[in-house]
């Protein structure tokens, strides 16, 4: 029995040991920000930022951007020294590709964009959380004009003005892995950036209002095509969802993925976010979208990529019978981009030692059980041994 407990010690405290080595180990990248490279003066149309993470023989460019509608490109290079220049009077004028550049063009691994296009807003009127066809006026995200870059400790903030209220797109950079401090708490590697999308205090333009987003995917030769949604035994870092979606690539032949966009279908209608302010969120399915039109929409795009492949989809927010965004003024979601195959949720050791203990006392009680029995047995025996004699 002895022996028993101490397995169920030990392997409490093998899976406790593993799940600690797995942090201690983690990959991390020495990651720097600047604001504008080599810009002569701030650029009148919008920010740049370039944001480099380095690793130990690789480099990820992150390059966010608000010339036009918002654009979050990433590079990932297989040298630690590649580096991105930019053509300062050519990305003003805004007509050429290859005003903005990662060198060597032979060390670019995988390249990959989203466009943040369009906020659209609808009046659901029978309340059922559908997208009507009869749409107010979308907000075109690349006429907003957009605040400069608030930058601070590996974030950086953007923020543009809608209807009396606010649109903010806040990024993420990480140098190593980890989760985010509220919920949806998504689990980041240090190949993933993360970017909330926050909508603050807009005026709807009907009682019963709902608001849906418009994004797109650019990416070279692998386009992302279409979104996967895997389901979870384990709510314990987003309470209630059991879902993630992940927007990846369908060439991914070699069962690699290159790169990813993935989100938990949760929104938050408060800020911080708690669980009775959590609404469900839809995605339509990616359509393939003219390269012409994202080009023209976004800046970053126009100077980076010559023929973009783009995939657009609309993720939309709410549930039938649920409040509207007038009541409280606020949505928050968040979504990760990264290249490499999407980070996935492990158990914490929390739930590793419930798991280990939930397994370990049955079994330790069992064999309690059975000794007991044993026991009692040979106890009975013995004393109905001992009657006849009697
Ligand atoms: C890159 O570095 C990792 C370890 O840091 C090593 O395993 C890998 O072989 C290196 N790759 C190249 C191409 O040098
Ligand atoms: C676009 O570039 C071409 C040459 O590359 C130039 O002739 C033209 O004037 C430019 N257009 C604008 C609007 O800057
Ligand atoms: C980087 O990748 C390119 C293209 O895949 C390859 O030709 C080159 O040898 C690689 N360089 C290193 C240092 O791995
Ligand atoms: C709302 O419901 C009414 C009655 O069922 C229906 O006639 C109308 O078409 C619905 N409107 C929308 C936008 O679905
Ligand atoms: C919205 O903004 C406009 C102009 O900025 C202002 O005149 C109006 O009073 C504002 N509305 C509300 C409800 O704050
Ligand atoms: C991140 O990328 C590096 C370089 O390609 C790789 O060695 C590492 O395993 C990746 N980490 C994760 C968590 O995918
Ligand atoms: C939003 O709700 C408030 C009360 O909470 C109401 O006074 C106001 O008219 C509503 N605005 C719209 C546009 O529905
Ligand atoms: C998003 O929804 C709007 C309105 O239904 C539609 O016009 C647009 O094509 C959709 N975008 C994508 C990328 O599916």
């Amino acid at each position: 029995m002895a022996a028993e407990r101490r397995s169920g010690g030990v392997s409490l405290f093998v899976l406790l040991y593993f799940a600690s080595i797995g942090r201690a180990e983690a990959f991390s990248r020495k990651v720097t920000f600047m604001l504008n490279p080599g810009a002569p003066a701030p650029p009148p149309g919008g920010d740049l930022l370039h944001v480099r993470a380095e690793g130990h023989n690789d480099t990820l460019h992150f390059l966010f951007c608000s010339v036009g509608a918002p654009t979050l490109l990433l590079v990932h290079t297989n040298i630690s020294s590649s580096t991105v220049s930019v053509n300062w009077t050519q990305f003003e004028t805004q007509n050429s590709s290859g005003s903005l550049k990662v060198e060597p063009e032979s060390s670019i691994l995988y390249t990959g964009a989203l466009v943040f296009t369009r906020l659209l807003e609808y009046d659901d009127v029978n309340n059922t959380a559908k997208v009507t066809p009869d749409l107010f006026p979308p907000y075109e995200l690349q006429d907003i004009s957009w605040s400069p870059l608030n930058l601070s400790d590996m974030k950086a903030q953007l923020c543009g003005a809608i209807a009396n209220g606010s649109l903010c797109l806040q990024l993420s950079v990480f140098e190593s892995e980890g989760r985010g401090q509220v919920w949806p708490r998504l689990f980041h590697s240090a190949n993933s950036s993360q970017v909330e999308v926050s909508l603050d205090g807009v005026l709807p333009r009907a009682v019963q209002s709902r608001f849906f987003l418009e994004l797109q995917a650019v990416g070279g030769n692998y386009p992302l095509s279409k979104v996967e949604v895997h389901r979870s035994i384990d709510d314990e870092f987003t309470p209630s969802i059991f879902k993630v979606a992940q927007w990846v690539s369908l060439e991914n032949r070699s069962s690699d993925v290159l790169g990813f966009v993935q989100w938990k279908p949760v929104a938050y209608r408060r800020s911080p976010p708690t669980l009775e302010d959590a609404t469900p969120c839809h995605h339509s399915d990616p359509q393939r979208q003219s390269g012409e039109a994202v080009s023209a929409a976004s800046g970053l795009i126009r100077a980076f990529y010559v023929q973009p492949e783009t995939f657009g989809l609309n993720v939309s927010f709410g549930l039938a019978g649920e409040q509207f965004y007038n009541n409280t003024k606020f949505l928050s979601w968040s979504v990760l981009m990264g290249f490499g195959p999407p980070p996935v949720d492990t158990f914490s050791p929390l739930v590793i030692a419930i798991i280990a203990v939930g397994l370990g006392t049955p079994m330790i009680l069992l064999l309690l059980g059975g000794v007991c029995v044993c026991v009692r047995k040979r106890v009975s025996t013995s004393t109905t041994a001992y009657e006849p004699i009697n």
